[in-house]
């Protein structure tokens, strides 16, 4: 199961589009019914434009009607395992922090979290809204 997120993860990093850094990301995000979202980064001549593969793969999967997930998995051309960026943690973290995070290196290693680990005391909606 792990594994088969692991692969659409790593198969959505052939897609990446990173002509500047040249750095591939591939991310695949599965939501409470099962289903799974895939997406890389998509980079930017203006580089502030640049979304990274969890942030499509969340934007995605979201626009589709879903806002409960379960695991992402995000693969990259780093040897070892990277961790989603602070920008990826916060958005990922709107709705639930219970979100297990796993993610491998190119030599395979594996690493896995949960996301309220790597984004503790997250500012949510439910710090400003009584019905959030
Ligand atoms: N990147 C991701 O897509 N996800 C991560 O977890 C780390 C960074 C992308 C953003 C940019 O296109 C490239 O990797 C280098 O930072």
């Amino acid at each position: 199961m792990t594994d088969a997120l692991i692969a659409t993860a790593q198969k959505a990093r052939e897609r990446a589009y990173c002509p500047y850094s040249k750095f591939h990301v591939g991310a695949a995000l599965e939501a409470v019914d099962g289903t799974v979202f895939a997406g890389c980064n998509v980079e930017n001549a203006s580089y502030g434009g640049t979304i990274c593969a969890e942030r499509t793969a969340f934007v995605t999967a979201v626009a589709a009607g879903h806002r409960k997930f379960t695991r992402i998995a995000v693969a990259s051309d780093a040897d070892e395992p990277v961790a989603p960026c602070g920008l990826c943690r916060q958005l990922l973290a709107e709705f639930g922090t219970d979100l297990e995070v796993i993610s491998v290196g190119a030599k395979g290693g594996r690493k896995t979290w949960r996301l309220d680990e790597l984004l503790p005391d997250a500012f949510t909606g439910a710090d400003f809204m009584e019905d959030a």
